[in-house]
This record gives C-alpha cells, structure tokens and sequence, in this order.
C-alpha cells in the first residue's frame, strides 16, 4: 500500500510519507518517551513574537486523559481512533500578555501541531488530526480555562490493518491520497 504523496517536485522524504491513517494497531502501547521528540519539534516551532501560544494534553491508551478524550469524539471517529496508542489535544492561548486578541493564535498552534507530525512521521509513529469531538464536553472534562482553547486532537500509534474499519471506509484507508495541482496552490508567481 502506498501512501506516499505524487509530488510535482522533489520534497523531503518525511513530508512526502505522512499520511493520516484511520486503523491503527490496537496492541501498540506509547509511553511518554515515544512522544518526547514529536513535542520537543513542537515546542521549536516558529509563532508570532515567539509567544508559543500552544500547549498539549496528553492521554495514553487507558488513563483517565485518553479516557476523556475517547468519550468526546464525534461519532466517526469515535470507532477508530481509541484504537490509537496516544491521543493529544493541542489548546492555544487566544490573548497575548497585555491582555489583546492574539489573531495568530491558532496559526501558531498549527505550525505547532504540524512539527510534531512530521517528528513523529520520522520516529516511525502515525499521527491523525482531528476536530470532530464535543468541544464543550471535553474542555469541562479537561478543565481548560480562558484564555486557553481547545482547537483540534491528535491520535498518535502505529498502523493497524484497513479490514479493521467499516467495508466503505477501507478503499480511502489504502487508496492514493489526493491534492489540488500545484498551480491551484502557488496562483502568482511561479
Ligand atoms: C484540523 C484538522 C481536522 C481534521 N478532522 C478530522 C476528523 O475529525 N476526522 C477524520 O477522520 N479526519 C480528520 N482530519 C484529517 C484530514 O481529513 C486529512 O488530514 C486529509 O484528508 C489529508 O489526508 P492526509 O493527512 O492523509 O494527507 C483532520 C485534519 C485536520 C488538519
């Protein structure tokens, strides 16, 4: 099965192979070891004024955290991604510290969140994003107060095989993946 992008020009190996699987392997166990380097890339991201306004959660597979987080997921991804080793939630700080909206708040935590794929992608862990979940039941569950927000989950494990998921879920799991063509992207310029 190939998931690797079909890219119009050369790009870094880890970037083309990552891809958001929806089987992962129930008996793989994460401990916070395996998750240190993704959120150390993570923490090295760039943002606005270098304020980092982002912050994670984390649950592993039977804590309470993982638990909660399980509980709140929108149907869908409710039957699969409890199958993965870790799930994260990443919370941004909306306000800057003189008290303004900070517009690049949740533009940071993505640059955030995607260093921390593309680490895990190339310490051979899979990783999924989410943002369909109950956002008022899990930031109750989770305790996260103003001026921090909920903004999107990740699941984090190791691939699982595609006849787990639902028969109609199974050609997207291990058909190519698709993008628009690059001059639909870069649309000056080149
Ligand atoms: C912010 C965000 C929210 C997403 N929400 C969901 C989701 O709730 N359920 C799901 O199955 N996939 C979700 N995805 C995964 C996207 O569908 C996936 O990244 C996209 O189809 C591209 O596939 P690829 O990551 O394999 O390249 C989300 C991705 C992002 C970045």
């Amino acid at each position: 099965m190939s998931k690797r992008a079909v890219t119009e020009f050369p790009i870094n190996e880890t970037l083309a192979t990552r891809w958001s699987p929806r089987a992962f392997d129930p008996s793989v166990i994460l401990t916070p070891a395996d998750l240190s380097s993704a959120f150390e890339a993570a923490r090295w991201a760039p943002s606005a004024n270098n304020l980092q306004p982002w912050q994670f959660i984390v649950g592993f597979r039977g804590d309470d955290v993982f638990t909660a987080i399980a509980n709140d997921l929108s149907g869908f991804n409710q039957s699969w991604a409890p199958d993965a080793g870790a799930l994260v939630v990443a919370i941004t700080n909306t306000v800057t510290a003189s008290g303004r909206a900070n517009a690049y708040a949740r533009y940071d935590l993505g640059q955030a969140v995607a260093h921390f794929t593309i680490q895990a992608t190339s310490d051979g862990l899979m990783t999924h994003q989410m943002g369909g979940f109950d956002i008022d039941a899990l930031t109750l569950a989770l305790e996260v107060h103003e001026p921090w927000e909920i903004v999107s989950l990740i699941a984090v494990g190791s691939l699982g095989d595609p006849h787990r998921l639902p028969e109609d879920r199974q050609a997207s799991e291990t058909g190519p993946r698709e993008r628009k063509p690059f001059n639909e992207v870069v649309v000056r310029g080149l």
